[in-house]
């Protein structure tokens, strides 16, 4: 079995897909393990620390064409798909949802694909959760990133030149990133505000010392996956009014509101963002999935009546080391759990759901019915 690790191949995107303190898990499968050279120069690793622990670094085509599981933290291009062996595997994350393409070739060419976006919302899995370990980093960088662009401090200050308030935070929707965003955000020293559509949540934003933003909006629920459902029109429409005081009174807005496999509904408008102070920040953290907020483009500072406006694309990649540890764990734990080493092979068992949920194309078929 010969495993190869990619290095990203977005400029954007910092994050290696083998990280030297966790790289020990791959290694004790007793696979051959090659990595791209240069995998690590986002995180500040050099080739020879991979290559002191038996890792032998390779170009990208040396390690796409001569993998038995290739790991990748991006999708593959077209042509260097056409590389790939039949019956090698494909484990990463790869963007099913805009990446039809991708599906497709993997089944004609027998290249089985894993996405790690598909990974089942089980206890068990939730150490290969790309999606939370990625959105947990995030929703810190998020308030760090908000922070640099206040011109204010976040905690009080009482001192001899006089009393500074508080910042007050406003997080909009509450999963993880939006957990981690109000945890960031109380430590340092802002008061926190957050709503979110599933209730359940009210609780655990209570729990962290922030308030709970009471919006009726009638039925709303999650899917049995702990995802929110869609709200109808009149829904959004009465969110943005009911919410748009809260927004006027914030120094700092976070947006995190996103609907899993669809666009990201629209939260903020120009009505609201007119209503906020001059100075204030608003971090759109779903500006990737069509965005919360009206105007904001990812990776530039929108300014409205005084208001910034920031998105950035790939946050978790601004703490790349941390992130490309979390990842290479998530991504490790998938294959160790379903490596045979006697036989040096991945064993697609697909009685099991974290198989059964996570592989798109197995063998030449497209299993997941959504992309059938
Ligand atoms: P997500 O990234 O899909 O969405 C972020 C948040 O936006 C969610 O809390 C959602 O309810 C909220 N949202 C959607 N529309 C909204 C609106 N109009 N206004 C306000 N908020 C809105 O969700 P994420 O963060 O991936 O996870 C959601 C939940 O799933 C978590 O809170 C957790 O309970 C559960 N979960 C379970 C896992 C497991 O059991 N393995 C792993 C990860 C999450």
């Amino acid at each position: 079995m010969i495993i190869s690790a990619l290095k990203s191949n977005d400029p954007k995107d910092q994050r290696s897909p083998i990280h030297i303190d966790t790289v020990t898990a791959l290694i004790n499968t007793g696979a051959d393990i090659l990595f791209e050279k240069d995998i690590g120069s986002g995180i500040n690793t050099y080739d020879q620390e991979f290559e002191e622990l038996g890792l032998k670094g390779a170009s990208r085509s040396e390690c796409i064409s001569k993998s038995n599981l290739l790991i990748t933290n991006q999708p593959l291009q077209l042509e260097e798909l056409s590389l790939m062996q039949p019956g090698a595997s494909l484990i990463g994350m790869v963007n099913p949802f805009s990446n039809q393409e991708l599906i497709n070739a993997c089944a004609d060419r027998k290249i089985n694909l894993v996405s790690m976006e598909f990974i089942p919302r089980i206890t068990r899995a939730q150490k290969m959760d790309v999606l939370s370990s990625q959105a947990n980093l995030a929703g810190y960088a998020a308030v760090i990133e908000s922070a640099k662009h206040l011109s204010t401090a976040l905690p009080m200050m009482m001192t001899a030149a006089g009393t500074l308030k508080p910042a007050r935070v406003f997080v909009i929707g509450v999963g993880v990133a939006g957990l981690q965003a109000i945890a960031t955000a109380k430590r340092l020293g802002a008061r926190v505000d957050a709503f979110d559509t599933r209730d359940v949540v009210e609780e655990q934003v209570n729990s962290l010392g922030a308030k709970f933003v009471k919006i009726d909006l009638g039925e709303t629920g999650q899917t049995d996956q702990g995802y929110a459902k869609e709200l109808t029109p009149e829904q959004v429409q009465k969110q943005k009014d009911l919410q748009s005081d809260v927004c006027a009174r914030s120094d700092i807005v976070i947006t995190t509101a996103q609907l899993f496999g669809r666009p990201a509904p629209q939260l903020i408008d120009d009505n609201t963002i007119k209503k906020m102070k001059p100075g204030s920040v608003i971090f759109d953290m779903a500006v990737e999935s069509g965005g919360n907020v009206e105007g904001s483009i990812a990776d530039e500072v929108v300014i409205n009546n005084g208001v910034k406006i920031i998105g950035i694309s790939n946050l978790a990649s601004s703490v790349s080391n941390h992130a490309s540890l979390a990842l290479s764990n998530n991504y490790n734990h998938w294959i160790t759990d379903f490596y045979n080493k006697e036989e040096s092979v991945i064993n697609f068992n697909f009685e099991d759901e974290i198989v059964k949920s996570s592989v798109i194309v197995f063998d030449g078929k497209i299993l997941n019915e959504r992309f059938q």
